[in-house]
């Protein structure tokens, strides 16, 4: 942080494989915390519980031994709730700061509301700290219904509960984009429009530094970030380029995607993103499918269905309701192929989808004619004779 009353107090995490149990994190997570030094001493929000001991001696280490006034809870999925009951112990004269639902949240987790050293703040209210001041801004469904930001308006400070956060440790110091990309599409996919809503309040606001729960502290080219959440959470084409989503069994449909990859280059498609549905973290297939504008879905017909791990997949984007797009299908199928129709009912629901003209089927193995319905369908993604 380049403020001299606000200090970082988060921990990073490098001991979770799977961050709420799905998500696989190599680079771990942060989860971070913040205080801040005034007439009054806040403390923005706890980490997991793991952590507790390391946090609350950097939070007595940054609050010189003084015993902090305030300690305000954004948000109360464990990962930053789940350290209030070791602070409160330590601190048990500390007031916290939270909202009418995160208070009965924290009385199903604890046990206890902390009706007796509680301040309840709703949307729009402020708390004074000295020449620091604290303005609540609810923002629910960002990621749970109790979810609030706080904006200090001395040092124009948006602290952002889970919003602009990413996957990874801070010391792993990966770039923020791809990460960025994966948790919030994984994470709060779904909840495009309470998104929408709460970075139309943001735009109000002269923002000069985001402190997300997650992720680096982020204090330059806020445009860059907010225009991206903006993309987002309104569902739109990040990039142009092709995602190449699969399973194959023996095979054939492998072989039948490498031939269209192998054409899509052919004819100018410079972006061209392939995931074997069974083989990859699926966090980043469907990370890539709303990055793009075009997704290729190939399968074995499996079970009078799609192969189990395409249906987990389209299952993963219409629960984040995946629209806006192009899609295209190649279906495989010994003896009754069903996988347009299947896919087809799928993304029946999801908003602005249109299908490629050339759906490829394939039975068994590629031949002539199916060869030739994959160049087809490469020209057509790539624009060529149109
Ligand atoms: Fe980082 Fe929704 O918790």
């Amino acid at each position: 942080m380049k403020s001299n009353s606000i200090f970082y107090s988060g921990v990073n995490d490098h001991i979770t494989d799977l961050f709420e149990g799905q998500y696989p994190v190599p680079d771990g997570m942060s989860y971070n915390s913040y205080v801040i030094k005034d007439d009054k001493i806040a403390v923005m929000d706890s980490v997991d519980v793991r952590f507790a001991e390391e946090w609350l001696n950097k939070v007595q280490k940054i609050s010189d031994g003084k015993k902090p006034d305030y300690l305000v809870i954004q948000h109360m999925e464990p990962d930053h709730s789940a350290s209030i009951m070791r602070f409160m112990e330590v601190y048990p004269q500390t007031t916290v700061v939270s909202n009418q639902k995160a208070f009965a949240m924290m009385k199903n987790f604890f046990g206890t509301d902390f009706s007796d050293c509680r301040i309840v703040v709703g949307d729009g209210d402020s708390l004074e700290l000295g020449t620091h001041k604290l303005n609540f801004v609810l923002a629910p469904m960002v990621h749970w219904p109790e979810v609030m930001f706080t904006y200090e308006s001395c040092e124009k400070v948006l602290f952002s509960a889970d919003a602009f956060g990413k996957f990874g440790a801070l010391d792993a110091d990966k770039p923020w984009i791809d990460e960025a990309r994966r948790y919030y599409i994984g994470i709060v996919g779904k909840y495009g429009i309470p998104v929408q809503s709460v970075l139309k309040k943001a735009a109000s606001l002269d923002i000069k530094t985001i402190c997300p729960l997650h992720g680096p502290v982020l204090d330059e080219n806020l445009g860059y970030y907010l225009g991206l959440y903006n993309t987002w959470s309104s569902y739109s084409v990040e990039e142009e380029g092709v995602v190449v989503a699969y399973t194959s069994v023996y095979g054939n449909t492998k072989k039948a995607v490498e031939l269209l990859v192998e054409k899509l280059g052919v004819y100018g498609c410079k972006k061209v993103e392939v995931y074997d549905l069974a083989r990859c973290d699926m966090s980043q297939a469907v990370a890539a499918a709303f990055r793009y504008g075009t997704l290729v879905l190939a399968s074995t017909t499996y079970n009078g269905d799609v192969f189990p791990f395409m249906r987990e997949f389209v299952e993963h984007l219409t629960e984040r309701n995946f629209s806006n797009r192009k899609v295209a299908v190649i279906e495989n199928g010994s003896w009754a192929p069903l996988v347009a129709k299947v896919i087809g009912s799928m993304l029946e629901k999801s908003k602005n989808i249109s299908f490629a003209q050339n759906t490829v089927r394939i039975l068994s193995a590629l031949n002539e004619e199916s060869a030739e319905k994959i160049d087809a369908l490469a020209k057509e993604l790539c624009g060529v004779g149109l």
